[in-house]
């Protein structure tokens, strides 16, 4: 019996941000959009995650520009990714800029949300997931499982998170492991115990960091995964996704005969192949990436070790990187367990290395530490105990036990309307806005070139 095995495409989104620091310009994408959108992908992955930043920061691009040039192009869907309360930012955001921000990515043409939140707790994708629900484009909804190890995240923990985002009303369950750190076996049991246990389809998201990406797919499509994420070779492999091509062809004349054209794709992966020498000319990128099994120890996502080898080379200490790599999961289990993903993973990275740096643990705290301890981002897969609480300095009275209540103090889409107002923005656009909110200082600077030339500033 045929069960054929759906491909979601990242090359526009994950692909480059996890090989070449999310630098892809649009005009890169723009040559090869109408021969992507004819393969047959269930998705493409081309918004959200550190696009929108880097679109502000570093391409000069406006990333809802980007949005609708692309949904122009395409009639695949266009998959976001979401932080849920944190948006595409660092902190959680008002319920009012999360409902209007996801609104307004499905207006200008996002057509699968895939939402998580970076310590599991779905107290934080409540918001989200049922303003996605309610936009009139009627989007697809996924909620995410961010796969971590430590010990009290099992499978069986899994499921049930899973059954809960389908109580939510979600459309479908991704495992995110943007780490790599699912091993095949276990992901062939995990994928049978999801199946067995909700009734929508199964996405798998993994990362080559560790070396078991494609070996994961194998033995997750077998389990009854549904669909699972690829990158076109160019931008495939290392501490991105498993290659598209390959899976294709390995899967060819099985039951899980993708049916997708592999030769289509030859000359999108040409195309491809150039943009990223471009990129890493340009930027002065690494471009490929050792595989590493001991990320299965310290689970730095991969962007992510890349920055503190650098951090570390500019204090004058890249000979503290393996107490680096110690001192992680030590922070990791005193803050209780976080799964090391954006924010998290930033927040644990710059505490341990103050720690090594200063010779002497938790000497000085940086403040979000202490948020990520007192429970400011939601609650932590462990409570975090007193003791430790007491030793970074977070008072009894700090400790926030409902984060929902903290979010609703948190500024207001019409307050950050009337701030860059006041900034000398006239007549900002609604998108205007939310780029504000999520990056007032790096849309700020944005806007101030682009006034006289985009006409949202003019009107
Ligand atoms: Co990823």
């Amino acid at each position: 019996m045929a069960k054929p095995v759906q491909i979601m495409e990242t090359v526009l989104r994950d692909g480059h941000q996890s090989l070449c620091a999310t630098r892809m310009h649009y005009s890169q994408m723009e040559p090869m959009l109408d021969s992507l959108d004819r393969i047959g992908y269930k998705a493409l992955e081309a918004w959200g995650g550190a696009t929108f930043d880097t679109c502000l920061r570093f391409l000069d691009e406006d990333p809802w520009e980007r949005l609708d040039k692309l949904k122009a192009h395409l009639k695949t869907p266009i998959q976001m990714l979401l932080r849920g309360q944190n948006l595409l930012g660092y902190n959680h955001y008002s319920n009012d800029v999360v409902e209007k921000f996801v609104h307004m990515a499905s207006k200008h043409g996002v057509g699968v949300f895939r939402i998580f939140d970076a310590l599991n707790d779905v107290d934080n994708l409540k918001v989200a997931i049922k303003a996605a629900l309610e936009c009139p484009e009627k989007p697809e909804v996924q909620g995410c499982l961010v796969y971590t190890i430590s010990p009290v995240h099992t499978n069986e923990t899994f499921v049930e998170l899973a059954k809960k985002l389908v109580d939510m009303g979600v459309h479908s369950v991704c495992i995110k492991d943007m780490s790599g750190l699912l091993k095949p076996y276990v992901a062939e049991d995990l994928v049978k115990k999801l199946k067995a246990a909700v009734d929508v389809p199964i996405e798998l998201h993994t990362h080559c960091t560790s070396g078991f990406g494609s070996m994961t797919y194998m033995k997750a499509i077998e389990a009854g995964v549904d669909i699972i994420d690829c990158a076109l070779s160019p931008f495939a492999m290392d501490t991105s996704q498993p290659c598209t091509e390959t899976m294709v062809a390995a899967l060819e004349g099985t039951e899980y005969d993708t049916g997708l054209d592999r030769q289509a794709m030859t000359p999108i992966a040409k195309h491809f192949l150039q943009v990223k020498k471009d990129l890493i000319k340009e930027f002065n990128l690494k471009g490929y990436f050792d595989v590493n099994p001991n990320v299965l120890d310290f689970q730095i996502p991969g962007g992510m070790l890349s920055n503190l080898t650098n951090q570390l080379k500019e204090m004058g200490m890249e000979d503290k990187f393996q107490d680096l790599l110690d001192e992680m999961p030590r922070v990791r289990k005193d803050v209780g367990y976080p799964p090391l993903v954006t924010p998290s993973s930033q927040i644990v990275g710059t505490m341990a290395t103050m720690n090594v740096a200063s010779g002497k643990r938790y000497a000085m705290v940086p403040n979000e530490f202490k948020d990520l301890a007192r429970g400011k981002f939601g609650k932590t897969p462990v409570k975090v105990e007193a003791a430790f609480l007491k030793r970074i300095g977070v008072k009894d009275e700090d400790v926030i036990t409902d984060c929902a209540v903290e979010d609703a103090k948190a500024e207001t889409f019409d307050e950050f309307k009337a701030e860059l107002i006041d900034k000398g923005f006239l007549n900002p656009t609604d998108e205007d806005v939310l780029s504000y909110a999520l990056f007032p200082q790096v849309a700020s600077e944005f806007f101030k070139k682009h006034y006289k030339t985009v006409t949202a500033y003019k009107r």
